[in-house]
């Protein structure tokens, strides 16, 4: 168990997310940092300029070979590139790479959503070794399946994935809603892996929702991983997420989960 922290940035919080950034800065100087990011909106707006409809799956956007190179081009070129540029003027010595760079992600094509994939594995070494020379990593969501070809991943999967794989202290995935939100409309402060399937089979929970939640309690495999879904763009996010237990939703493991995740 390290004292890192894997952040997640939301494709809308990526918009309004100057303060949010200038908190993982000051975050930085004091424990080790990784960032990833999802393209959301702006890439669904990209896509709208090149033709491309999105279609959704679970939560998952389907991902033909057009839609591929516009998210590939969005995601590793714009936003990548702006939230880089971004820390750097902060002062942080940040590094932009998505999970094909140096092999960083290992990931498996899921079956019938075109070219997507989910995280397998993670070289670890690489990662470790950008933070001994003090650099933060910014991660696109991208990497090459077994056949080696590039997909898209869901970039809270690639935040999990992360976290999971060096055993991160806290995993905190920002977004554009409060937490998740039960029923009644109440945002719930904890969940349980029980509690969220139950959610997402009543369709309570929806849409990109379902990933996030699934891919949080995929992260707690390690005793002492906290994952916090939370928005980013409240003021003083980052701290309340890692601090205050009434601001946004922390996801908890049961027994099973973590025997299941094992
Ligand atoms: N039960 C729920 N509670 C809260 N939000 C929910 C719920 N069910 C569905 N949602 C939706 O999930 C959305 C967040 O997921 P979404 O994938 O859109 O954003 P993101 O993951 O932050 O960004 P990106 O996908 O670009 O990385 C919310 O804006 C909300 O509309
Ligand atoms: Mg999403």
């Amino acid at each position: 168990m390290s004292e890192s922290v894997v952040i997640k940035l939301g494709g809308t919080t990526i918009a309004d997310q100057e303060q949010v950034l200038t908190e993982v800065a000051a975050l930085a100087r004091r424990r080790p940092v990784i960032l990833v990011h999802g393209g959301g909106k702006r890439l669904t707006e990209w896509l709208e300029r090149m033709g491309v409809v999105s279609q959704w799956r679970g939560g998952l956007r389907v991902t033909d070979a057009a839609s591929l190179e516009v998210a590939a081009a969005v995601l590793r070129g714009v936003i990548n590139s702006e939230l880089v540029a971004g820390l750097r003027a902060l002062g942080v010595d940040a590094v932009g790479l998505s999970g094909v760079d140096g092999g960083l992600l290992i990931a498996e094509r899921i079956e019938d959503l075109g070219f997507v994939a989910r995280v397998a594995g993670l070289r670890r070494d690489l990662l470790d070794a950008l933070m001994v020379a003090g650099q933060v990593p910014v991660v696109a969501p991208l990497a090459r399946d077994e056949a080696g070809i590039v997909c898209n991943v869901n970039a809270d999967d690639v935040a999990a994935g992360i976290a999971a794989g060096i055993g991160a202290r806290q995993l905190v995935l920002m977004t554009d809603v409060d937490g998740v939100r039960d029923a009644s409309g109440a945002k719930l402060d904890s969940l349980t892996a029980a509690e969220a399937e139950a959610l997402i089979e009543s369709g309570v929970i929806a849409g990109g929702m379902v990933p996030k939640v699934r891919a949080a309690l995929g992260a707690l495999a390690w005793e002492g991983t906290e994952a916090i879904i939370a928005d980013g763009a409240a003021p003083a996010a980052l701290a309340r997420a890692l601090d205050d237990p009434t601001f946004g939703t922390r996801l908890t493991a049961t027994r099973s989960a973590r025997v299941g995740a094992a």
